[in-house]
């Protein structure tokens, strides 16, 4: 089982720092030495989280060489759906008129892209499925109140995807999963669920929107990623020096350098792309793989470990040997 394609797609639209000053007490400085960030992409009032994932999904098959009727399943990753129901995974499969197909979606915030490679890298080892389309999708310029500088200069609106398909020799070594979910408002948007429906009310407080507890997540994120990161190595029978590339989940530039710092990782070895996107949750690693093989960064036999975290609280990492 391997990825034979990978594809990304970003929205039009960027929004840079500066544009960010002209309504947020906030500054270009502040956030570029805080997060690393100096653009994001947000979506424009027509375009929808299927949207992103499906023109991510196009250029994946396009990469593979293959057609959406060479696809067994498709899965979305995501925290912020078209609609609570139906998945968004069966609007993209009906696009790409493989509407017959398995589809579905996967809910655990930004470590999403990394549950799913799991989860699909597994259907296909058992031999459930040849080949799935895995994609990370987010729209979460929509989702943050944007006149809170806590979280509307951190995120961004994009999509990832990778064509996964069964083969003779096995990139999938190891996985590591994890989550607490004993302090969910942490990291949450409170309303909108069964919990607390939608309510003028609840839209009043501004509980339709992401609330971030960002000191808290920050010391846990960097805990995890390590963990996460060690955890999986340990399965997959690796030490930190056999990794050649690491890329984790785009949450924050000083995030990633701690954690770096620790596992003894050179910075070289990690792929960063925190600047163009900010944070797009779910779709930051598949986003950040598909510009590092469009740039040669990868190359046959390398060991890559994908790291992140998120909402849940969440967190995973995988190992993964690039087979060609
Ligand atoms: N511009 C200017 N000042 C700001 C801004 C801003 N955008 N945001 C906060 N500040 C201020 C604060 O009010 C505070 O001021 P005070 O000292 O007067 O009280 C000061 O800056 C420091 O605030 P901190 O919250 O301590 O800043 P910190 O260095 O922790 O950075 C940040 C904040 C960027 C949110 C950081 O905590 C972080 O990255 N946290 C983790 C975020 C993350 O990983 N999220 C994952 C989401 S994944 C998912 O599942 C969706």
């Amino acid at each position: 089982m391997r990825i034979v394609g990978v594809g990304h797609y970003a929205p039009e639209r960027v929004v840079d720092n500066h544009d960010l000053e002209q309504w947020l007490d906030t500054s270009d400085e502040w956030i570029t030495t805080r997060t690393g960030m100096q653009r994001r992409h947000w979506t424009s009032d027509s375009e929808a989280t299927s949207d992103l994932a499906l023109a991510a999904a196009k250029a994946a098959l396009a990469n593979a060489g293959l057609q959406a009727s060479d696809i067994d399943a498709f899965i979305v990753c995501t925290v912020y759906p078209d609609f609570l129901f139906p998945a968004t995974a069966c609007i993209v499969a009906a696009k790409l008129g493989a509407q017959d197909k398995a589809a579905f979606d996967m809910e655990i915030a930004c470590s999403g892209f990394i549950y799913g490679l799991t989860v699909a890298s597994s259907l296909i080892r058992a031999g459930v499925y040849k080949r799935i389309v895995l994609i990370g999708a987010e729209t979460l310029s929509k989702l943050v109140d944007r006149d809170d500088r806590g979280t509307a200069i951190l995120f961004g609106d994009g999509a990832g995807a990778v064509v996964l398909e069964a083969s003779k020799e096995d990139s999938f070594l190891g996985s590591e999963l994890g989550s607490d979910g004993t302090r969910p408002e942490l990291l949450r948007v409170e309303a909108g669920g069964s919990r607390l429906p939608m309510s003028h009310a609840a839209i009043d407080r501004k509980a339709d929107r992401i609330h971030m507890e960002g000191r808290e997540v920050f010391k846990f994120a960097v805990t995890k990623m390590i963990d996460a990161t060690d955890k999986a190595l340990g399965k997959a029978k690796l030490h930190k020096s056999d990794v050649d590339v690491l890329i984790p989940h785009q949450a924050n530039k000083r995030i990633i350098d701690a954690a770096m710092k620790y596992l003894d990782i050179p910075p070289e070895r990690c792929i960063v792309n925190i600047e163009e996107y900010g944070n797009t949750s779910a779709a930051s690693i598949p986003i950040a793989l598909s510009e590092a093989v469009r740039d040669g960064k990868i190359a046959t036999n390398d060991i890559i470990v994908f790291v992140g975290f998120g909402g849940g609280l969440s967190w995973g990492a995988v190992v993964w040997k690039w087979v060609a």
